[in-house]
């Protein structure tokens, strides 16, 4: 038999379902509590609403575990490549050979990008942040590629999702030529994605190419790591987004807007930002951990805590590694990666931090790894953005086929009661 919660609301009782899940938190449905109660829930920035049931990713925040279809982070980071990551993750499975050499070859189908958009792209500044120049060019293929997808056809869903994932490397590395003002480069289609990726990215026009293994390798498992985290604000802009029917384009364009900002994505930017600060500043930790933990204080450690993770990010250790391995062999020495080993062990025992439960994140370490790299701080972001692509794809395409209704979330008002209008005259 399955549970049931009881609520009790003016001498009345009320019975609501529980929703089993396969593992972690199960959920009350209280799809019927308005209509039989007259309530509905409260709960500012979804700390404790689930909002759909999936089958894509599961996070455990207190035993820091993240599963991607069920397989766990570590061994999908050490065995596994970002464009079987990419198949895993829309298609449910990992891929057979056969087809994972057709998920390739589709995606070397659409992977030119129309001249036409280059006209949009040149209209942008120089100076434009990358990810508002991502996100204008990912919603103008909706105007290159007007075709509605029609959710109820399997061959619709999966030519949209591949034409994205094939197209959009292209438009992050255009973003990044143009902040560099170089020439754009083509899809290279006999390169694997990531390749293709970092050719598109550093290539020059006037000397021969050399890709060094170790960045794509390192490249590889930051997409990985990045490519989803179940119901994170960017994929539930784009599930908000597409609910209404609005197409996958557009959709996927207004979770490249959100995950911009420095609470979500953008937080890899902004850890650099910060250790530059704190080493003009002088290098003091204790200074800025005080700041961190001062209520009258804006300053945050940024890099630091996470909505579900209470314990760590287990997608932080195995990037503090890979971190490692791209300063060592590329003999890299970095100021900013000995002030963040060093901030992380002081905030790591500091009573503040421990009793908060805030661990370094994801974007900790993944900034310093970009910058490395040679990656300007301002593209840090569109490089998560590439990595997240599959999941918001993934989530996307699950609400679609689910036949999820509109996201309408309702509110309690605390406004004026009905009150007459005034004329100006008679105003204070
Ligand atoms: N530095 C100092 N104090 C912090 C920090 C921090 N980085 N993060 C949370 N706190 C404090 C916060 O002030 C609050 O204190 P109190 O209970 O006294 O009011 C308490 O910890 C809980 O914080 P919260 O803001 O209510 O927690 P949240 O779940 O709403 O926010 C977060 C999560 C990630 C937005 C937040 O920890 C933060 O702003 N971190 C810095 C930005 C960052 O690194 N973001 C990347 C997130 S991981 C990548 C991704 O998934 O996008």
């Amino acid at each position: 038999m399955s549970d049931s919660v009881k609520l009790y609301y003016q001498g009345k009782e009320y019975e609501f379902p529980v929703v089993e899940s396969t593992i972690g938190d199960k959920g009350i449905d209280i799809s019927k509590l308005r209509s039989e109660t007259g309530l509905i829930t409260l709960d500012v920035g979804f700390k404790n609403t689930g909002a759909t049931k999936s089958k894509i990713s599961y996070l455990d925040g207190d035993l820091g575990q993240l599963y991607y279809r069920g397989y766990p982070i570590e061994q999908i980071a050490e065995k596994s490549t970002f464009v079987e990551v990419m198949y895993l993750l829309l298609e449910g499975e990992l891929p057979t050979q056969a087809q994972l050499d057709e998920f390739k070859h589709n995606m070397n189908k659409y992977s030119l990008v129309s001249e036409e958009m280059k006209h949009l792209l040149k209209g942008f500044p120089r100076s434009a942040h990358p990810m508002g120049v991502l996100s204008s060019l990912t919603s103008a293929l909706t105007a290159f590629n007007p075709h509605a997808v029609n959710v109820k056809s399997e061959e619709d869903v999966r030519r949209a999702a591949t034409l994205l994932l094939a197209k959009f490397p292209v438009l992050c590395a255009w973003t990044y030529r143009l902040k560099l003002g170089l020439p754009l480069n083509y899809s290279d289609n006999r390169l694997d994605y990531v390749h293709n990726f970092y050719q598109m990215m550093f290539r020059f026009p006037t000397e021969d190419f050399h890709m060094d293994e170790v960045v794509v390798d390192a490249l590889d498992k930051l997409l990985i790591l990045h490519a989803d985290h179940e119901q994170n604000c960017s994929a539930s802009t784009v599930k908000m987004v597409g609910s209404a029917h609005s197409g996958l384009f557009a959709s996927v364009s207004a979770g490249v807007s959100a995950l911009w900002g420095p609470l979500h994505g953008g937080a890899n930017q902004a850890v650099i930002e910060m250790l530059e600060m704190i080493r003009k500043d002088g290098g003091d930790l204790q200074k800025w951990i005080d700041k961190a933990k001062n209520k009258n204080d804006d300053f945050r450690l940024m890099g630091f805590g996470h909505r579900v993770y209470r314990n760590f990010d287990p997608r932080a250790r195995v990037i503090k590694k890979v971190c490692d391995d791209v300063f060592n062999k590329l003999g890299i020495h970095d100021e900013e990666l000995d002030l963040a080993k060093k901030l992380e062990e002081v905030a790591l025992h500091d009573d503040y931090f421990i009793e908060k439960k805030l661990y370094p994140n994801v974007d900790f370490y993944s900034g310093l790894i970009y910058k490395a790299l040679g990656i300007p701080t301002e593209m840090f972001t569109v490089m998560f953005a590439l990595g997240r692509l599959p999941g918001w794809i993934a989530q996307w395409k699950e609400m679609r086929l689910n036949n999820e209704p509109i996201n309408r979330p309702r509110q309690v008002y605390i406004g004026s009661p009905k009150r007459d209008y005034a004329p100006i005259k008679d105003r204070k």
